[in-house]
């Protein structure tokens, strides 16, 4: 990396060979009035990055962190040195009603991530002032990295939702996002459940602070129907599950939210329950500024920090960190440091 009329920036791009990636270097135009140059210190790796494994040449990860090393004579509020993370959204146009109303993140005029080159597995990034967040002290920034989309999307979730403390939280699958939904949801003062399809990851659930470990395996019509229901369920499995079981899980008038992607459509058989029970299947994305900083305020107050495998950020690094998160073995969230 260099300065002057632009930065050369060294980055990690995906190859035609899904899961593979190579070292690539770019020069940035100069920096802008608005704009920040970004040392890349670390970089979570999430499943959604997969999403996006299929075609050459696009830069991924949406969980960086770093420190300020430039920034243009518009920018106020950051200085050089400071230590700063980003988002799936990278610009939003700040003034249609969206905006203005707190969602940034559904701005029709947008800019999420891949697009952009300002994603996280590379050595630097220019990114637009606004769209960048004081991490605060107490965190590394390898720790901070896996709250930037993971934590971020489950503290969204019981934002928008305005879940009270009273309420009876599961969490469905214990990886990146999962393992952080259980400590923002003890965090928030609910009951916590956390329902895994893999029965070893009972300990580590509590110790994340559930207060309860249901295994999907043993789930049976009779399990279902004896089991505790729940006022809110927070989905963040990436694969299609029995829905209805789910659904059959839900208190009346309680929420399931789709947080993972599952491939394909999803079925619901048992619509006349939903409806007699004013169940309700919802979405929820990633987040909007605002929520940002209130998020990484909480996470600090309550000490909520993932848990990290560790990984170099080099084409290899990052290809055996997908592999292991395709194997399911990570526990619970694969973050980069550039070498
Ligand atoms: N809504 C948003 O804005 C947003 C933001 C970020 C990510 N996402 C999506 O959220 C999902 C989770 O992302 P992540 O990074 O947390 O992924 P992850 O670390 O791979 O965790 C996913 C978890 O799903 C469970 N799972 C995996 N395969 C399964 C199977 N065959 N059957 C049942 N459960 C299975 C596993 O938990 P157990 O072993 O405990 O069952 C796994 O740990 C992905 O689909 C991702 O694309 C959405
Ligand atoms: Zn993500
Ligand atoms: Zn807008």
């Amino acid at each position: 990396m260099s300065s002057g009329e632009g930065y050369d920036i060294t980055a990690f791009a995906t190859t035609d060979k899904p899961g593979q990636f190579e070292e690539i270097t770019y020069k940035t135009p100069p920096l802008k009035e608005d704009e920040v140059f970004i040392k890349i210190l670390a970089g979570g790796v999430c499943h959604t990055d997969m999403l996006f494994m299929n075609k050459p040449g696009v830069i991924l990860g949406h969980e960086p962190v770093g420190e300020i090393v430039d920034l243009g004579a518009g920018v106020r509020g950051h200085k050089k040195g400071d230590i700063v993370g980003w988002i799936f959204l990278r610009d939003a146009c700040l003034d249609c009603k969206k905006c203005r109303s707190g969602y940034d993140s559904m701005c029709p005029y947008r800019v999420s991530f891949p697009e952009g080159n300002n994603n996280g597995f590379a050595h630097g990034a220019v990114c637009k002032a606004k769209f960048i967040f004081a991490i605060p002290e107490c965190f590394t920034p390898r720790e901070a990295a896996p709250l930037m989309c993971a934590g971020l999307t489950l503290f969204t979730a019981l934002h928008i939702a305005q879940v009270p403390p009273t309420a009876h939280v599961a969490i469905v699958g214990i990886g990146g996002l999962g393992h952080l939904g259980i400590q923002f949801s003890r965090a928030w003062g609910c009951h916590v459940t956390a329902i895994s399809h893999t029965p070893s990851k009972k300990e580590e659930s509590l110790q994340f602070g559930a207060h309860e470990f249901l295994c999907s395996k043993d789930f049976t019509p009779e399990f279902i129907e004896q089991a505790p229901k729940f006022d809110y369920i927070l989905n963040t499995v990436s694969v299609n599950l029995e829905w209805d079981n789910y659904m059959d899980l839900l208190d009346s008038n309680g929420s399931m939210f789709m947080l993972g992607i599952p491939e394909g459509p999803i079925q619901i058989h048992k619509v006349l329950p939903m409806i007699a029970h004013q169940k309700t299947l919802r979405g929820s994305v990633n987040g909007s500024r605002y929520v940002v900083d209130l998020m990484l305020e909480f996470a600090a107050r309550h000490n909520i920090k993932p848990t990290i495998v560790d990984y170099p950020m080099t084409p290899e690094g990052i290809s055996k960190a997908i592999k292991d998160n395709e194997d399911g073995s990570i526990r619970y969230r694969a973050v980069l440091t550039p070498q």
